[in-house]
């Protein structure tokens, strides 16, 4: 039998692979570039050395930023309020790659290294299920036999020396990482103690502000139907391509240490994490977008919008991106991002995003209307007869408690 596995060349997914051989199966390793930092070339020599059949890696950079950053910032994606959904985000996009791997290579199974506590076992099984409904799903760190065999860290070394498989020698760190294109997050290890400050060192896509340059940066980002399309830094360079405009806002960002957050997020099975992430050039856009947005937008159709963006913030963090009310959560909100069209002028300084101006075309800010030295099309006596009618209530609600009092 062919499985899939998706592999990360690390000790885990690597003991995972040589495990899986030696139980009989043909084992094809499937990598992702979603813009993490890593040593294809390396991983790939490690897999074949271990027994892989054939080791797939496929660049899937513009398809993420393309079909989930972009459409997330035009959403206005944000779990709980404060994590962007980097990782939860990426796992969609990787499954729909590891999915047509499976096709291609007529395989049954698909193998993962996620562990059985954490969110991206489902995000990975309910994605792999819906494009592929008759998908055998092998996931060790819930398998029985596995488990007994590796109950920690040093079960997976003493394997590996014995079956010759290579171990980096560059210490581990103390804590867990997912990195992409959009972010990096941290957790477990010594994070797991939620009043244990995490290190200083922990980041690498972002500088400290504290130690970031003293020249604050000015950006122009222009966006159309929601998604942003020019970009131009310090009244100088402009950007227009999808990766570049990408690119150049992680840089800045993180050359003045934006987007880093330390937060407990609650599970989808229920228990609680610690996680750190930094997020540089979403941040930025998420702010611009946001302020861009309210401008633009009809009020309550920004309510509504708001409700939605939460549901569907749910939903890509519960792993159900592919789903009915997925798609239609996602079609009503492009519908709302059609007028979504402007410019931000926005400054970077000291991991701050703050907003300095916006224009836009279609928005419905009326200058003559707000003035308080023009009347047109509004008469202030109406305003009395408004605050009266709402009265109406409150004058109420004071009748009612001050008789209740006696
Ligand atoms: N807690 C975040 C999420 O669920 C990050 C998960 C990180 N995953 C990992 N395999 N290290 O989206
Ligand atoms: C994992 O458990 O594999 C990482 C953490 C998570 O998925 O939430």
């Amino acid at each position: 039998e062919v499985v899939v596995l998706a592999y990360s060349g690390g000790l885990d997914t690597s003991c995972i692979l040589k495990w899986l051989l030696n139980k009989g199966y043909k084992v094809i390793c499937y990598m992702a570039n979603i813009g993490q930092v890593e040593d294809f070339e390396a991983a790939k020599v490690k897999a074949l050395k271990i027994g892989a059949s054939k080791v797939v890696i496929e660049d899937v950079r513009e398809e993420f930023i393309k079909n989930y950053v972009w459409p997330a910032v035009s959403y206005g994606l944000i779990y709980e309020n404060r994590y962007l959904l980097g990782t939860s985000l990426a796992r969609p996009c990787i499954s729909v790659s590891l999915v047509n791997c499976v096709k291609e290579n007529n395989a049954l199974f698909v193998a993962h290294g996620a562990t059985g506590k954490g969110n991206d076992q489902v995000r990975f099984e309910l994605a792999c299920y819906t494009l592929l409904p008759d998908i055998k799903i092998i996931a060790p760190w819930r398998d029985e036999e596995f488990t007994k065999q590796f109950q920690g860290r040093q079960d997976l070394l003493k394997y590996a020396s014995e079956h010759n498989i290579p171990v980096s020698i560059t210490p581990k760190a103390p804590w867990s990482m997912d990195a992409n294109l959009m972010h990096i997050s941290y957790e477990s290890g010594i994070l797991e103690n939620p009043n244990q400050e995490h290190p200083e060192d922990l980041f690498s896509m972002s500088v400290d502000p504290k130690f970031s340059p003293n020249a604050p940066i000015r950006l122009e980002i222009t966006f159309k139907k929601g998604l942003p399309v020019l970009l131009t830094v310090n009244d100088t360079r402009t950007f227009s391509g999808l990766l570049d405009i990408f690119e150049i806002l992680n840089e800045i960002g993180g050359s003045q240490g934006v987007g880093r957050i330390d937060i407990v997020e609650n599970r989808f099975i229920g228990l609680k994490s610690r996680g750190v992430y930094e997020t540089p050039g979403v941040t930025i856009l998420y702010h611009a977008h946001t302020d861009l947005e309210v401008f633009c937008l009809d009020k309550e159709v920004y309510r509504i919008k708001q409700l939605l963006r939460d549901r569907l913030s749910d939903y890509v963090y519960n792993g159900f991106w592919f789903s009915p009310e997925g798609e239609y959560t996602r079609k009503c909100l492009d519908l709302a991002a059609e007028t979504v069209e402007g410019t931000v002028k926005v400054q970077i300084f000291k991991g701050s995003v703050s907003i300095l101006g916006r224009s836009s075309q279609g928005s419905l800010y009326n200058a003559d209307l707000v003035s308080m030295d023009k009347h047109e099309g509004f008469s202030p006596q109406d305003a009395t007869g408004f605050i009266n009618i709402q009265a109406i209530r409150l004058r109420e609600y004071h009748r009612c408690l001050k008789q209740n009092k006696k």
